[in-house]
């Protein structure tokens, strides 16, 4: 008798257990990618999916062989040159754009669409030749709405259609004195 009721209780906490477990797996709350993002000091500014797969490369990486890569795997550094000539220097999470970096520190770079590439307001001129060089070619779409940018240059993207990627880790970027605003003048949208 008492041995049945132990066993019984026994099983019921193992299915419990069971049970318990596997909802857990079924279900990872969005709030555990930031805790991990903010373990690693990545800006939250992430979206939700280019934090999973921020985390995935991750793990795989650091599983592998144990050996672990230098944090510059996944974030580059870029540095802004403002129109004063001041120059700003930032690490960018890789697969982040360059106006989605530029709000992230605080840096003048408009983006009035929002980086829908409506608009020329996230101008950015590549400081140089071989890292302009280093970038996929800009899609029919930028290259319109470059042609509508102010003090356009041979080197010139929109930001948010540049991604950071290891390749142009060490990339130099320099603002524009003006930009033109067609879509909503002076509307400058705040940081995310
Ligand atoms: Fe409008 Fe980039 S923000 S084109």
């Amino acid at each position: 008798m008492w041995v049945s009721r132990i066993s019984s209780l026994g099983a019921q906490a193992i299915k419990k257990l069971t049970q318990g477990s596997l909802g857990q797996a079924a279900y990872t709350p969005r709030s555990s990618y930031f805790h991990a993002c903010a373990c690693r000091g990545v800006q939250s500014s992430l979206r939700p999916l280019q934090m999973q797969q921020y985390l995935c490369t991750a793990a795989a990486t650091d599983s592998g062989k144990g050996e672990n890569k230098d944090k510059k795997t996944y974030v580059i550094n870029v540095t802004f040159v403002e129109t004063d000539g001041s120059e700003k220097h930032v690490e960018v999470p890789v697969g982040t754009n360059i106006l989605e970096a530029a709000h992230s520190n605080d840096i003048e770079l408009e983006g009035a669409c929002e980086g829908s590439c409506a608009c020329s307001t996230c101008h950015v001129i590549v400081m140089d030749m071989e890292y302009y060089n280093r970038l996929p070619d800009p899609s029919d779409e930028e290259n319109d709405m470059l042609d509508l940018a102010f003090g356009l240059t041979e080197t010139s993207r929109l930001g948010c259609q540049v991604e950071a990627t290891p390749d142009i880790d060490g990339i130099r970027l320099a603002l524009p004195v003006a930009t033109r605003n067609f879509a909503v003048d002076g509307y400058k949208p705040k940081p995310h």
